[in-house]
């Protein structure tokens, strides 16, 4: 079966290794990218969105430019110390190509083509999603599923000492998005289960189109991580899970459970849900465990795909 995928993004690494997943997987085509502030700057993201496009040698999927800012967190700012200085590790791409730029309300025009086959899936704050769904709520009725990276449940967060970043970025779109839209969630507990080890990004680096581009990525995402958190065998791939858990759904499982988002005070970005023994299913399907080995594999397989070194 084949995906078609819209993809939310904040390019960034592990966006960029999304995207990346994204192109390879022979079950998914991505339908369009819509970019945003996050992990670097608005005008960054689209950057390296079409760097990423132009590496791959596509010029027919559209890139969005989204959002500049958080509705609610007006101090966020880019992170060069875990992104790179442009946002893509070692790389600081040209920012004169001529990439295949249009408006936001492409964001409608494709909801409408692709109506009951088609997921978002949403890797950064949730600003433009949330934008694009309170103008085209009618369009998005149609479609397949929301898949989002982000919250941490019973967790410690990165962002602060419950947040996750992309929920924190702009919690007042998330608690919106949460509270009128079914999602798939796969949050922090899952995407910090599987890493990047030495060993996967040697033969990363072998990968026919994109092996130099990852090598380049991971280099400074890695050393940010041994750094900081010399305990990991090596960075978290947060932002491929989705992709993965759209195609293989057996590879979570999950609780269902509608989720709220604290909006002030110390606990902003933590996001809430009621799992005591009486509580009942919710609209949210939340990725709770994950299977990190088989996980890893599907990962490697898909991008390894129809090369004969396989
Ligand atoms: C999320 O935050 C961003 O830095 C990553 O790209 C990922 O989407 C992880 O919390
Ligand atoms: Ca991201």
């Amino acid at each position: 079966m084949k995906h078609y995928v819209l993809l939310f993004c904040d390019p960034g690494i592990d966006d960029a290794m999304a995207m990346m997943l994204a192109i390879m997987h022979p079950q998914i085509e991505l339908v369009g990218i819509v970019t945003s502030y996050g992990n670097v700057t608005k005008e960054q993201s689209i950057i390296n969105a079409d760097y990423i496009l132009k590496v791959a040698g596509i010029t027919d999927v559209p890139v969005i430019p989204a959002a500049f800012r958080s509705f609610s967190e007006f101090d966020e700012e880019a992170y060069p110390e875990i992104h790179g200085s442009a946002g893509l590790g070692s790389i600081i791409p040209p920012n004169h190509f001529p990439g295949n730029r249009v408006g936001f309300d492409t964001i409608r025009s494709i909801l409408l083509t692709y109506k009951q086959n088609l997921t978002i899936i949403e890797l950064g704050r949730m600003t433009a999603l949330a934008k694009a769904f309170n103008l085209f709520e009618n369009e998005f009725r149609y479609i397949k599923n929301v898949i989002v990276m982000g919250g941490a449940f019973f967790m410690p967060g990165n962002r602060t000492p419950i947040a996750e970043a992309n929920i924190y970025g702009d919690s007042v779109s998330a608690k919106f998005i949460f509270n009128y839209l079914n999602t798939i969630i796969t949050p922090l507990n899952i995407t910090s289960q599987a890493m990047f080890t030495p060993a996967l990004m040697q033969r990363l680096a072998s990968h026919p189109k994109f092996g130099k581009t990852i090598q380049a990525l991971l280099s400074v995402y890695t050393a940010y991580y041994k750094e900081n958190q010399p305990h990991l065998p090596g960075p978290p791939i947060h932002d491929i899970v989705p992709l993965l858990v759209m195609v293989q759904p057996s590879l979570s499982t999950y609780v269902y459970r509608d989720v709220d988002v604290i909006t002030n005070g110390k606990a902003k970005g933590m996001t809430m849900i009621d799992l005591r023994t009486m509580s009942e299913e919710g609209r949210h399907k939340i990725a709770w465990t994950v299977n990190a080995d088989r996980l890893l594999h599907e990962y490697e397989r898909a991008m390894f795909t129809g090369y004969a070194d396989e």
